[in-house]
């Protein structure tokens, strides 16, 4: 059945392509710069326990249905979507879920790039020997002063949405699997130096206990939704774009299998990510709870401390720009494979329209740490509106409707059609997606909007 159905958009190679090119879009800026920050401003092991609690029972069920949706409709998740729910003989509106997930795509993008940004300009801060001090409030001091200048940040979100452009134009095989081949390997090894750089701080215990000593009285209602935001965020659910990975994969390569591989890998790095920061914050006397600029204040301080700093610093910067690059290809591209489908345009055409819609969105975010940074909104200054509005209600949703569909809406022969796993795994996928995943959402929701 689902053999007569071809994506027009080309094929991955082999399964490693596809583990490569989902493990890209899953590690990025949401392991490396927000998993820290956000772990900090909620108060570390409590609410680490959640968030892996929340990638085990909601993120890889809802990672191996949506990877399925993608692979059986073999299009742009709104067109699969149509597809799937013809099939399924379901009612027709099922297709805005690939709409909502366009639009949550385009709004994470638009701020996703201004962050991006701020890693390219520290690419060239840690070549130029700018950290080289090594003092922590000196090194504060620097990024306070640059993300007060909307010019540079305008000119970096610029560079990396032409990059993320740049690749994605050049589609499935010749941009999006070349751009992720070497660079998760070299990323983990700089994780792994900077890992050990803390192993010799003192502040090395301080940091662990920090992240995995749960302290629950720390826990709030907001703070699960936002552990449970980023489960979806960071394992790149909700939104179609592992949707839209899957409708590029070969017949006969086992779902389940890479799921898990994709979700342990991404939830290696963003640990590692946390041992390697946390001990540098409280070596160094800074707040935990810095926000957003987190990794820009701290991961410098140990570059220009340790011999070869300047060499290390440059090159983690490189790779970072590179991982957020292989995400942010997976934000934008199902709006272009749309695009490619129905207005019949070229690949580049869509990319032109795509990325000068989302630059312009993006300058919101610019200006929210400058020039706009008193405009606020629900006690949220920009920035903080859409990646709330994003992260933390429109990928669970998208999700909770993602494992809705998969577990009452289709067939559950075609569910099994594609995973073709043996009968107690597929009963076990089975149930969670279709009561604990949804449950689960839905009760987060229920407690914030304060029902319960
Ligand atoms: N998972 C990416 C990260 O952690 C961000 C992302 C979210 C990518 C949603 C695609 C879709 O950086």
């Amino acid at each position: 059945m689902t053999d007569i159905r071809k994506s027009i958009h080309g094929e991955w190679s082999s399964r490693f392509a596809f583990v490569l090119a989902a493990t890209g879009s899953a590690v990025g800026l949401g392991n490396i710069w927000k998993f820290p920050y956000i772990t900090g401003e909620n108060g570390g092991g409590a609410f680490v326990i959640v968030y892996l609690g929340c990638v085990l029972a909601i993120g890889i069920p809802i990672m191996i249905a949506e990877t399925m949706l993608g692979r059986r409709g073999r299009q742009s998740p709104i067109n699969t979507m149509k597809t799937l729910t013809q099939e399924a003989g379901a009612e027709s509106y099922w297709h805005y879920l690939g709409w909502l997930g366009v639009i949550a795509g385009f709004l994470i993008l638009s701020y996703y790039s201004v962050i991006a940004g701020w890693a390219i300009a520290y690419v060239l801060k840690a070549v130029s020997g700018s950290f080289s001090s090594g003092d922590a409030a000196q090194i504060s001091g620097l990024f306070d002063e640059f993300v007060k200048s909307p010019v540079q940040l305008v000119v970096w979100h610029s560079v990396f949405m032409i990059a993320t452009m740049m690749v994605v134009a050049r589609g499935v095989r010749g941009g999006l699997e070349k751009a992720v081949r070497f660079l998760m390997p070299s990323l983990l090894i700089l994780l792994l130096l900077l890992v050990a750089y803390a192993m010799s701080t003192d502040a090395y215990q301080q940091g662990l206990d920090f992240m995995f000593n749960p302290d629950f009285s720390r826990i709030t209602g907001d703070s699960v939704l936002t552990a449970m935001g980023h489960a979806f965020f960071t394992l790149s659910l909700g939104m179609g774009a592992i949707m839209v990975y899957g409708s590029y994969l070969p017949k006969n390569i086992s779902i389940a299998k890479t799921s898990f591989l994709v979700a342990g890998a991404d939830t290696a790095v963003a640990l590692l990510a946390g041992i390697a920061i946390f001990p540098l914050v409280f070596a160094n006397g800074l707040e935990p709870s810095a926000g957003p600029g987190l990794i820009f204040q701290t991961l410098p301080i140990a570059f220009g401390q340790m011999t070869g700093g300047l060499i290390f610093g440059t090159l983690f910067f490189i790779l970072l720009v590179f991982a957020a690059l292989s995400s942010s290809i997976s934000l934008i591209e199902p709006a272009v494979a749309w695009l490619v489908e129905n207005r019949d345009w070229s690949r580049k055409k869509a990319c032109v329209l795509a990325g000068v819609f989302t630059w312009v969105f993006g300058l919101g975010t610019v200006f929210s740490f400058n020039i706009w940074s008193d405009f606020k909104l629900f006690d949220r200054n920009l920035f903080e509106l859409l990646d709330y509005l994003t992260a933390n209600l429109m990928l669970p949703l998208g999700g909770f409707f993602m494992a809705v569909f998969a577990g009452w809406i289709m067939h559950k022969q075609h569910a099994q059609e594609e995973l073709q796993l043996d009968n107690i795994s597929f009963k076990c996928w089975h149930f969670l997606v279709c009561y604990i995943a949804p449950a689960a959402v839905f009760l987060v929701f229920i407690h914030v909007i304060g029902v319960l």
